[in-house]
């Protein structure tokens, strides 16, 4: 077999073991061997570049980095759909079919709650992929939407077509990215159809590919004759390799109808993905052109919109959570509820304004939801079983400090400014010995409470002074004296972390992991971020007003200045030194980890590997420089190997990292 049959193949078969084991949910390879294949692909199309197509399954990975998307003019408009709220209204629009055509039935499927997407293939290949946008014209997103893992690159058939269908986020998805989001402070994502909005309209398709990203396909434009149904175009997009919904029925009458409704709302629950409502068409296309479309939307078609699921529930209590940053939220205590999908006892009330304009009370009787059905909140009182509720007040002092609070103007915000505020410093001393932060392991949010109770702990300087008292410490219930040791030793190696990581540590408000890594990128030292001007900052392209006037605010408090001084008394790294990175071997290296390290969390290690100017990455490519393996190391190890890439064991990175090679 020659090369170029070689490839092909390779290709075949993996697209092949993508659609088993992404549309139909039934691997049929072992992951093993579709890594070897695909790295056997990879290897020979870095061979024969001329032999790499863009059908290739090797793209699904993402690459591409654009500056903007183009426009794409659809060739058919992309419509939306009427809704219909209730029985009443469904029937309506049933009867109004009644009277254009008769013998006709009506097909009821999910209506997936993402964003529509138009795809078009020629002889059988992908070649484009757009937004709907306003429906005549959307954007080009085809290197986005080729690494979705469910989408077919080549067809089972050679037809030039174009489908429609959802791009959508599972919840597995969703809560990953959420997570990953939380732990570098990044703002999360209010539910996951904005998250699949936001990573659709990234420009690196690396990051698209790396969010899990689904998609459904439920048109068929301008069918073939030969296909005269809404049903058999279903079935027949599937037979061409697409991911189709399996939730479709057909029903010949309304009551069929109403009662699948009831059905889908029941189930709704436990899928995996969101669903917003169920999508309802004439299902034989011969009636479609005879029932005519608006302006805006088919009339052959309309969507039944599903309820926001809403409790009712007794408002306990208002109680107050005080941030790291020192603002104050009121908080909603609740008589516990079940609301889509677990017991609700608290919810966010926001601020004063928010409360003022619900008005709402202590002992009201609210209305609760989850907004994008992840974060509870209050939606609003039931008057009717308002009695003698007396209006709220906003709090005038920390509820921990007894600090009187002050909300700034044009905010909606009360803060607590007492910089030894004991509330405010325990929520800034769990950030700043957190995962994304200094990462010291141990010294969780349950040991910070205790070493605060019994006096140790009071602001983040104290951390490094913990070792003065190991003694004592000791005879803390339940910390033996090798807690205290392991403990004591992740502080003192929290000291090697970059000034990046101490920079997002101090909880500067807007100042997350990424705006600190780019701060410490542009001014390197602390004194010059601490001399940066509003203008300085400014005129980083990344950063906007809000975050370089908190910077500014920051650093203009002499008690802020001090603390860091003293930091760095205490042996933190107030500097990044560009001379090491560039003159380190490491610099612009791919590196890998994987395996469980002994001395280091992987946190660290990236983070050590970074600031050396590596750039790290989560799989093992011919791209990829060197891999760092720890034990247990599974397939990346084996994929490493076989594309002859360096390995390196722990000792052997320690010693990397210390120049020591
Ligand atoms: S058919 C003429 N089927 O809902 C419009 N749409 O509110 C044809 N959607 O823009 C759309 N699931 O993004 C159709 N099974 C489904 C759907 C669905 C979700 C979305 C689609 C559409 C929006 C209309």
């Amino acid at each position: 077999m020659d090369i170029k049959q070689r490839i092909d193949e390779l290709k075949r078969i993996i697209n092949e073991a993508n659609h088993d084991y992404h549309t139909l949910d039934n691997p049929k390879i072992s992951d093993y061997e579709y890594d070897r294949l695909l790295s056997e692909l990879n290897k020979l199309e870095e061979q024969y570049p001329e032999y790499k197509t863009s059908d290739s399954p090797t793209n699904k990975i993402g690459g591409a980095v654009l500056d903007a998307f183009e426009k794409v003019q659809h060739e058919y408009k992309m419509m939306s759909l009427s809704n219909v709220f209730n029985e009443e209204e469904l029937r309506s629009f049933y009867e109004r079919i009644e009277k254009e055509v008769t013998g006709f039935s009506v097909i009821s499927e999910l209506k997936i709650d993402g964003l529509a997407v138009n795809i078009k293939y020629v002889d059988g290949v992908f070649v484009q992929a757009s937004t709907r946008g306003d429906g005549i014209t959307g954007e080009n997103i085809t290197e986005n939407v080729r690494t979705i893992k469910s989408l077919p690159l080549v067809l089972s058939e050679k037809v030039s077509i174009t489908v429609r269908g959802e791009i959508f986020m599972p919840h597995r998805s969703f809560n990953k990215l959420n997570e990953k989001r939380l732990e570098n402070d990044e703002p999360l994502f209010a539910n996951p159809r904005n998250a699949a909005a936001g990573t659709i309209r990234q420009l690196d398709s690396k990051i698209v590919s790396s969010r899990g990203l689904d998609l459904f396909v439920y048109t068929l434009v301008e069918p073939d004759q030969k296909i005269t149904s809404q049903e058999e175009a279903l079935k027949y997009l599937q037979h061409l390799g697409f991911k189709v919904n399996p939730h479709y029925k057909t029903h010949q009458t309304i009551t069929s109808l109403i009662e699948q409704i009831k059905i889908y709302d029941g189930m709704r629950r436990t899928l995996p993905y969101d669903i917003d409502g169920v999508v309802i068409k004439v299902n034989e296309f011969k009636y479609h052109d005879r029932i005519g479309e608006t302006v805006k939307f088919p009339k052959w078609a309309t969507a039944y919109k599903f309820e926001a699921e809403k409790q009712e529930t007794e408002l306990i209590d208002i109680t107050f959570q005080i941030g790291r940053t020192g603002v104050v939220t009121p908080v909603a205590e609740l008589k516990p509820v079940f609301v889509s999908g677990s017991t609700i006892s608290r919810a966010t009330l926001h601020n004063e304004d928010y409360i003022k304009e619900k008005d709402i009370r202590i002992k009201d009787f609210v209305w609760i939801h989850k907004a994008g059905e992840i974060i509870p909140e209050v939606l609003n009182v039931n008057l009717d079983k308002r009695t003698n509720q007396k209006p709220f007040k906003m709090i005038e002092t920390c509820p921990v400090c007894g600090e009187k609070l002050i909300r700034k103007e044009g905010e909606a915000d009360h803060f607590c400014v007492n910089l030894d505020c004991p509330g405010r410093n325990i929520n800034q001393m769990v950030h700043f010995a957190s995962r994304g932060a200094m990462d010291i392991e141990g010294l969780g949010e349950k040991v910070i409470y205790t070493l605060h109770e019994f006096g140790f702990l009071n602001q983040i300087s104290d951390i490094y002074n913990l070792h003065k008292n190991q003694d004592e410490l000791m005879t803390i219930p339940g910390f033996g004296e090798k807690k205290v040791q392991k403990l004591l030793e992740a502080i003192e190696r929290s000291k090697d972390m970059p000034l990046d990581r101490v920079l997002f540590g101090l909880g500067i408000k807007h100042v997350g992991a990424k705006v600190s890594k780019m701060l410490v990128k542009q001014f390197e030292t602390i004194e010059n971020l601490m001399n940066a001007t509003y203008e300085d900052l400014m005129a980083i392209h990344e950063i906007g007003e809000m975050i370089a006037l908190s910077v500014v605010e920051y650093f203009h408090n002499e008690a802020n200045k001090r603390h860091i001084e003293y930091l760095r008394e205490l042996g933190l790294k107030m500097a990044f030194s560009k001379q090491e990175v560039v003159e380190h071997e490491l610099n612009n290296k791919t590196v890998v980890l994987t395996g469980k390290l002994e001395n280091y969390s992987r946190d660290q290690a990236a983070s050590i590997l970074e600031s050396l100017g590596a750039k790290m990455s989560s799989s093992v490519s011919s791209k990829t420089d060197l891999v760092i393996a720890g034990s247990d190391a599974g397939s990346k190890l084996k994929k490493a190997r076989d594309l002859g890439i360096k390995v390196i064991d722990e000792n052997e990175f320690m010693k990397l990292v210390n120049n020591e090679t």
